[in-house]
């Protein structure tokens, strides 16, 4: 056997490895390729002298730098809270919730706050993005049923509305169809009497019987001129803008059955300065005050 076996179809230099008459080729790496390999192996070994690497039984090999991962988002977590510890009094000490607005940065820390706070509270109730669902106001339109200044708000979350707290308030929409307050016919007059002042219809000779009945009956809450009154919480009638709905059926539903939606008190679950954080959050969330 001479020293090189050229392979004849490639030209190129053979091992002198043979399976079966199918010989290796010798061709060797590139240089640059071998040199990175073994800067990368002795970089493995800095790392292991510098860094935290073997495991071991009791413990780990910690390295000469002493690095923890954990230590500094320990040191990074104690931070922040003192961060937020300074804004959350800052909160509590703000001589109005106005104050709170107008000051950038806390009112951004409020939103924040309140957002998250939101998400986990309220959202299951009034929505995602506070848009409501039947029964459950939208926050945030310019329709309130209990006022949208930061103070009503912050009153609202706090007591509730038909809550179990001693100061909500506890105003209802009552059965007049079950209870026999009213007649059938009644009623229907009435619906139409309130299709018509909410502009979903002309004015029907029904409607126009019953505007004395809705003065006697109705105007001590929604209003004379049905408008609503924040309140005792009865709801505009006039705005088109429904909390149950405004459809001939659902309007019956109403009259007939009655409302009483329960806003729960959160006086007991949340803090103060949760409530100021949400009352700021509800606030800006469109229909503010
Ligand atoms: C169990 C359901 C429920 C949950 C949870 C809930 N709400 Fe309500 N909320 C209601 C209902 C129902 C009303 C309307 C009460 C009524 O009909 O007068 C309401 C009313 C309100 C109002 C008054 C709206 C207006 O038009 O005046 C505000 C503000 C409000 N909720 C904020 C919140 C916030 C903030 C949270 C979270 C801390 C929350 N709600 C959690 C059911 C809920
Ligand atoms: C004692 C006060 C009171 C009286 C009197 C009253 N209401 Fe109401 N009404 C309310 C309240 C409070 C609500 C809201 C209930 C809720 O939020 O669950 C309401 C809700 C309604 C709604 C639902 C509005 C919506 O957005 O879906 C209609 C319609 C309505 N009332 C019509 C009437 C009519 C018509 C009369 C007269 C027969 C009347 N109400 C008498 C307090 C009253």
């Amino acid at each position: 056997m001479s020293d090189k076996d050229i392979d004849e179809h490639s030209g190129v230099d053979t091992t002198g490895h043979e399976w079966d008459g199918i010989k290796e080729l010798n061709n060797p790496l590139p240089r640059w390729w071998v040199i990175v390999f073994y800067i990368t192996i002795i970089w493995s070994v800095v790392y292991w002298v510098l860094m935290p690497s073997w495991p071991g039984i009791t413990g780990y090999l910690k390295g000469t730098r002493n690095h923890s991962e954990r230590e500094n988002v320990t040191v990074q977590m104690a931070a922040l809270d003192a961060e937020r510890a300074e804004s959350t009094q800052r909160l509590i000490a703000a001589p109005s919730l106005e104050a709170i607005e107008s000051d950038p940065a806390l009112h951004q820390f409020a939103m924040a706050a309140g957002a998250s706070l939101f998400g986990d509270n309220c959202a299951t109730c009034h929505g995602a993005g506070g848009q409501g669902f039947k029964g459950y106001p939208n926050l945030n339109d310019d329709a309130w049923l209990w006022g949208g200044s930061l103070d009503q708000i912050k009153h609202t979350i706090t007591v509730g509305r038909r809550s179990l707290h001693p100061e909500t308030t506890n105003t209802l929409m009552m059965a007049y169809g079950r209870d026999g307050l009213l007649t059938r016919d009644q009623i229907n007059d009435l619906v139409d009497y309130v299709s018509f002042i909410s502009g979903q219809a002309e004015e029907t000779e029904a409607a126009t019987r019953a505007a004395p009945l809705f003065a006697s009956q109705c105007a001590s809450c929604h209003g004379a001129d049905g408008t609503g009154d924040q309140i005792q919480g009865a709801p505009n009638l006039t705005d088109a803008i429904w909390l149950f709905g405004g459809d001939r059926a659902t309007l019956y539903e109403t009259l007939w059955n009655g409302r009483a939606g329960v806003m729960p008190a959160w006086d007991e679950r949340l803090s103060e300065e949760e409530i100021i954080a949400l009352s700021v959050y509800v606030h800006s969330l469109g229909g503010g005050e």
